[in-house]
């Protein structure tokens, strides 16, 4: 290998205090595991010895410990963009002392080729193999490295043996031109290739290699719950009233799913619903439910940005890559979650709220209006470019004492324009079509918690005139009794 092997200690000296340092990957998958945490302690250090030392950190999405966590923990974090999902990185963010702005994911890339957060001066990137020329195959998440290769002063690769060499091929490298000279991206189905499966790295900016050997692969998630059960029938219910009455074509159309439990459980009934079409999945995450519904036929193609698999899904994938190959193709975020491709593919998107109100708004980042959860992630990418999108959630939240459908959000991520559908345990609310008091009659008769009803009815009830009737004084009266005596359902309206 042409390039120098570093130690992870080496290669964190590259980095100083104020620089703009920019990770691999895309949730935990193809984010380093070695320079972040030598950062860390170099960080750790600087401080003891009394001086500053803090970074402005980028990445694909949310990263793994070794980044968020670590550097976190080491008070080493200046700016931090576009999301996270860390409990450490967490805390600072919502106590002021990270500086985080929230970023739609497809966004980054063509800000920092633009230089909006000012010049990159390292990216850190994680490959599964380079070679002299500079060509590198990419590890199982992507997110922005194309841009942060090409923009970075300087590239600090790790190069992990864990990651299993049959991934080359399930790469699809595309940096748009940047306006005003951008042609259209060409990408008519989701399994179109539209640009490379290696990543061409200048060779003259890479300052050193790190060797690692860790393998890819988290913790799966938790079983679905007959809640989580509950609102993954309710979308399929949606989905095939839709399909029936022709307002989704036959052959179907690509699906975007987000992250996590709720998501996991809505796959998983898709996959168990006989009356559910093969589909093709246009998304920025595939987990273990994905696999799955490769395996059973019932998902004929993954676009994603990234393969957040468990440990043994893993497994199961490389082991048995020759029937994947051509069913997986990794994506960069600003290609896996562009508004152009979604809005032409026709992508029906099903993300998940932390609340939302009678009149169809979406809060997916902040509990009770003030506290940053993780971010909006890939989900404004979707939602708004979407043929339908749909947003799901529990009707209740901590054994009840938050109602997730509120007189008004106390946050806004998506606006009614954008929410077509509402999906709780309870219900469906079809939003199209349909006027504010409709929506909120809906909402509230479809989707609220049967104990919340009676609160939310007196709400609408009280509140008269307009073409979205409000009052203003009450309309936080859910969260003040929350904050006030830790249960929404003791909100007395008449007290506001
Ligand atoms: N108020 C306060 N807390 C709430 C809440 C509300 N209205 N609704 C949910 N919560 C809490 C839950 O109790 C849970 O807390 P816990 O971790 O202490 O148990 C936590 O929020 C997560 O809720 P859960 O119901 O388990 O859902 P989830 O894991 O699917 O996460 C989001 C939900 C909204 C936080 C998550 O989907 C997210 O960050 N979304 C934004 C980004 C996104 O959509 N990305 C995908 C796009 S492709």
């Amino acid at each position: 290998m042409r390039y120098p092997i570093l130690t992870a200690e080496e290669a964190a000296e590259y980095v100083g205090n104020g620089m703009n340092v920019a990770f691999s990957g895309f949730t935990a998958c193809g984010t380093p595991k070695a320079i972040p945490v030598a950062i860390a302690q170099r960080a750790k250090k600087e401080h003891e010895a009394g001086r500053e030392f803090k970074i402005n950190v980028f990445s694909g999405a949310s990263t793994n410990d070794c980044v968020d966590g670590e550097l976190s923990r080491a008070n080493a974090v200046n700016k931090r963009t576009p999301y996270q999902s860390c409990p450490d990185t967490r805390k600072l963010v919502n106590s002021g002392e990270i500086c985080y702005f929230d970023l739609h994911l497809s966004e980054l890339a063509q800000k920092m080729r633009y230089n909006t957060f000012g010049p990159l001066d390292v990216a850190v990137l994680e490959v599964q193999s380079i070679d002299d020329e500079g060509n590198a195959v990419l590890g199982t998440g992507i997110g922005a490295s194309p841009t942060f290769a090409m923009m970075a002063g300087k590239v600090l690769l790790e190069v992990n043996e864990g990651i299993n060499p049959k991934i080359r091929g399930l790469h699809d490298i595309y940096v748009p031109l940047d306006p005003p000279y951008r042609r259209e991206i060409p990408i008519y189905k989701p399994s179109d290739r539209a640009g490379t499966p290696t990543l061409h790295i200048d060779p003259a900016k890479i300052v050193g290699v790190v060797k690692t050997n860790v393998p890819e692969g988290g913790h799966p998630f938790s079983p679905s719950d007959e809640t989580t059960m509950m609102i993954g029938e309710n979308v399929c219910a949606f989905l095939l009233g839709e399909l029936k009455a022709g307002r989704i074509p036959s052959s179907f159309l690509p699906l975007q799913s987000g992250v996590g439990n709720i998501a996991n459980a809505v796959l998983a009934r898709l996959d168990a619903n006989a009356d559910i079409p093969p589909f093709e999945m246009y998304t920025e995450v595939i987990q273990d439910s994905v696999l799955n519904l490769i395996k059973s036929g019932k998902c004929r193609f993954a676009s994603t940005c990234s393969m957040t698999f468990s440990t043994e899904a893993m497994t199961e994938f490389f082991d048995n890559i020759d029937r994947f190959h051509d069913k997986v193709l990794m994506r960069s975020a600003e290609i896996s979650n562009n508004p152009e491709v979604i809005r032409r593919l026709g992508v029906i998107t099903m993300n998940t709220a932390l609340e939302a109100d009678i009149f169809g708004n979406v809060n997916s980042t902040h509990v009770v209006g003030t506290k940053m959860m993780n971010g909006i992630g890939g989900s404004g990418d979707f939602t708004r470019n979407a043929y339908i999108s749909i947003f799901s959630c529990p009707s209740v939240a901590k054994g009840g004492l938050i109602s997730a459908i509120v007189p008004m959000v106390s946050h806004l991520d998506h606006s009614e324009h954008s929410v077509d559908v509402l999906i709780t345990e309870q219900g469906i609310a079809d939003l199209r079509g349909k006027s504010p008091i409709q929506k909120a009659e809906t909402i509230i008769e479809n989707c609220a918690n049967p104990k919340y009803r009676p609160l939310l009815r007196e709400y609408l009830k009280m509140s008269k005139g307009g073409h979205t009737p409000h009052t203003l004084r009450a309309a936080f009266a859910f969260h003040e009794t929350f904050m006030a005596e830790g249960d929404m359902s003791k909100t007395d309206f008449a007290k506001f």
